[in-house]
């Protein structure tokens, strides 16, 4: 054989051979968007799929306040169309400074970094905190997003207990067992997604004090932080201006704007974080900014009319009640009541062997109705945790309720 043949022979072997992936890439899993998978399989074999997988107001008819829209119009008519500063631009983090510090976490401006969102906020502080070998403890059952980051800069998240038979509190005993010398932050959603808790003062001050006396930072992801159904919960750092918090929030929820990528977070005063400020301000530089005119429209948000949420917050308020009500009401189901935000995590009484991705895809499959089992968030695949988003409107979570209660009776009685 020719030369010539025989390299053409080895490039073909080589160019036909699958590109691998990094490995880290296997331990980021993010299930809210990984199931939409199995949901288009199923609208492709003719069947409508109601999606409740994904916490997103507008998807459901919310609308964002127009006030925000002309700000950002504004911003792009008027040439606000070039890199932002890394930081955010000076208004939009005065505004974030004064929105804080009028709730109690005292911050100047120079300590808040506009970001893409609240997710971008905490894969910034994450990697400016954590690294191979490192630890951070995150609630079980967590968000994803905070163990799909740790995953790819190769820290290992530490699990401690919420308890539904206490409102999906922390299990503070348990919390304190977990530190250790490789623990490098606590997270806490409060108040929560995927449980819809929102925390009692007590205990966000336990938990407060158990970073502050350990010195690492709680990063307090705080965006449903306005959506509590008796009204906005202040910033956890209000409770210990001093303690190390970092606090992160965005537009997504509270301000009906989750495309846009809006967000920030606001380094707590004390010089303990100094360092971290400056890491997380590094690692902004690197991605140049947020997006640019979404930035005006957090200046509108924050200095403007924001009756919306009053509204918002009723609408949520009725659909819990609606889903606690209804979901307690099918037998094998329980769901302990949520206080805040648009999530419910109710609990399947599932036989031996059967799992909550078991469930879930079953209930897809045959209702097109789209939760996210709770392994998902961290639970475990036999408790048979699932997530609901409430945001439909009431007739329909009503009718979508009829389908989980025929369902889950077949279900429970087949297996
Ligand atoms: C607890 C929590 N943190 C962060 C995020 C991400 O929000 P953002 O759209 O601001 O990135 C979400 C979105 O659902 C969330 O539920």
């Amino acid at each position: 054989m020719a030369v010539s043949a025989i390299t053409d022979k080895i490039l073909v072997m080589r160019t036909s051979a699958a590109i691998p992936v990094a490995r880290r890439i296997s331990g980021f899993v993010y299930a809210i968007r990984n199931i939409v998978a199995e949901a288009r399989k199923v609208e492709a074999s003719g069947r409508a799929v109601r999606y409740l997988n994904i916490g997103d107001p507008i998807t459901f008819g919310f609308q964002t306040p127009p006030h925000l829209i002309e700000a950002v119009e504004r911003a792009l008519r008027d040439g606000q169309n070039g890199y932002a500063p890394s930081s955010g631009i000076p208004r939009a983090r005065e505004a974030v400074a004064a929105e804080l510090s009028g709730r109690g976490m005292p911050v100047t401006p120079d300590r808040v970094v506009i970001t893409s969102g609240t997710s971008e906020g905490i894969e910034l502080a994450l990697t400016a905190l954590a690294e191979g070998g490192d630890e951070v403890l995150v609630p079980s059952p967590t968000y994803p997003l905070y163990t799909a980051v740790l995953a790819k800069v190769g820290a290992r998240a530490v699990f401690y207990r919420t308890d539904p038979a206490r409102g999906w509190l922390p299990d503070l005993d348990h919390l304190r067992s977990l530190v250790g010398p490789a623990t490098r932050a606590l997270v806490v959603i409060d108040p929560n997604n995927p449980t819809g808790a929102a925390y009692p003062t007590d205990v966000r001050r336990a938990l407060i004090e158990i970073a502050d006396r350990h010195n690492f930072p709680l990063l307090a992801d705080e965006v449903y932080g306005d959506l509590a159904f008796d009204g906005p919960v202040p910033p956890m750092a209000s409770l210990s201006p001093d303690a190390p918090i970092i606090s992160f929030s965005s537009l997504s929820k509270a301000y009906l704007a989750p495309g846009w990528r809006a967000g920030w977070l606001a380094v707590g005063r004390t010089d303990r974080l100094d360092e971290v400020l400056a890491g997380i301000k590094k690692l902004a530089d690197g991605r140049l900014c947020s997006t640019g005119p979404m930035e005006h429209g957090i200046v509108a948000a924050l200095t403007g009319d924001r009756s919306h949420q009053e509204s918002f917050r009723a609408a949520l308020r009725e659909r819990a009640a609606l889903t606690v009500r209804r979901l307690n009401g099918i037998d094998g189901i329980t769901v302990t009541a949520p206080a805040a935000a648009f999530y419910a995590m109710p609990r399947v009484a599932l036989p031996p062997g059967v799992t909550d991705e078991d469930y879930v895809l079953s209930l897809l499959r045959a209702t097109g109705v789209l939760c996210v089992y709770g392994s998902g968030f961290g639970t475990r695949p036999e408790d048979g945790y699932f997530r609901v988003v409430f945001l439909a409107s009431p007739p329909d979570l009503s009718s979508i309720f009829d389908d989980v209660a025929a369902f889950t009776h077949e279900f429970l009685s087949k297996h």
